[in-house]
């Protein structure tokens, strides 16, 4: 049984003198135990796509299925945290609070839910702030005391709409160490982003979507290739290089690209050689290119 099941949403916004047709039949899954990012620019449909999955609109058209219940019925959303793109909390609800009130909401023992409020204050440095009422957060605090807030729920599944945006680089760090050890627990995890990087650091899959349609999926086997590939060894423009392929450079370096498997054996031989090697340069394909080129070959 898969985490979520999303077939052929479609779902059209009347604006003001036209109707934008937001979705236009979108299908994927999220798989359990997996953390899945929904990549896209903007206006490509994220934020409708996870609305409709949480029942705050409804879709003109397809459904949506998790764990296996419908998600008309309100109980496929139990154990659901979810947090929104723009958060309007009740803002005169302190953070700690606000942390009681969503597990009240999902029937967590007060103690249970008094204990792990302090752990993930603690956890999102946000102890000092406990207290303090949610008006004066800054908008990264509201972030993390949003994600909190969708954890303290004991989550089977988190989706979040970019939960990343509005934090600095420290907070970045502890929210995606937190996301794995939330996958750790059993938890299945989707987010949009619009932060490659990040989504490349800790996601196993992802869709891409654009102007209302999946225009790829790219699965684990993808994304690991994703990481490093091969090296390129930049070497002095005197070396004699019989036997290699190289790149003349712009300042007169020559650079010798290999595969990843190949950086040892090179090396000893270019040293055995007598060339003087002036770095080695590791290169990744990356979903940034990625991104780029379809999103650019789905616009034409
Ligand atoms: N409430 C609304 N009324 C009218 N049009 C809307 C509404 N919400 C979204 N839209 C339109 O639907 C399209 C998809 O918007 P959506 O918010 O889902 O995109 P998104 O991928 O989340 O974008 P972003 O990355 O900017 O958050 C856009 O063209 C947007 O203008
Ligand atoms: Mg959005």
């Amino acid at each position: 049984m898969k985490a979520v099941e999303v077939k052929n949403l479609t779902k059209s916004y009347k604006q003001k003198l036209k109707t934008v047709q937001a979705l236009k039949g979108v299908s994927f899954d999220i798989k359990k135990g997996e953390i899945c990012g929904f990549l896209g620019p903007n206006g490509a449909g994220k934020s409708t796509t996870l609305k409709i999955i949480m029942d705050f609109i409804k879709a003109d058209s397809g459904s949506v299925v998790i764990n296996g219940i419908s998600s008309k019925d309100v109980r496929s959303r139990m154990h659901i945290g979810f947090m929104a793109e723009n958060p309007s909390y009740i803002d005169s609800l302190t953070g700690k609070e606000l942390l009681i009130f969503s597990a009240t909401m999902h029937r967590i023992e007060k103690d249970k839910a008094l204990k792990r409020a302090d752990e993930l204050l603690d956890a999102l440095d946000l102890k000092k702030s406990a207290n303090k009422k949610l008006r004066n957060y800054s908008k990264g605090m509201i972030q993390r005391i949003g994600f909190a807030a969708s954890l303290i729920i004991e989550p089977k599944i988190l989706i979040l709409d970019e939960p990343m945006s509005g934090l600095d680089p420290i907070g970045r760090y502890k929210f995606k160490n937190m996301i794995r050890e939330t996958q750790h627990q059993g938890c299945s995890i989707f987010f949009s982003s619009h932060i490659i990087s990040d989504i490349e650091d800790i996601c196993d899959r992802v869709i891409i979507i654009n102007k209302g349609s999946i225009i790829k999926v790219v699965d684990e086997h993808m994304m690991k290739t994703f990481s490093l590939y091969g090296y390129d060894i930049i070497v002095s423009k005197n070396a004699q290089l019989d036997g290699f392929k190289y790149e003349s450079l712009k300042n007169g370096l020559k650079s010798i690209r290999i595969d990843k498997s190949r950086l040892e054996e090179t090396i000893i031989k270019l040293k055995g050689n007598g060339v003087d090697i002036i770095a080695v340069e590791p290169i990744k394909k990356d979903l940034e290119k990625l991104f780029v080129e379809i999103v650019g070959q789905n616009e034409n």
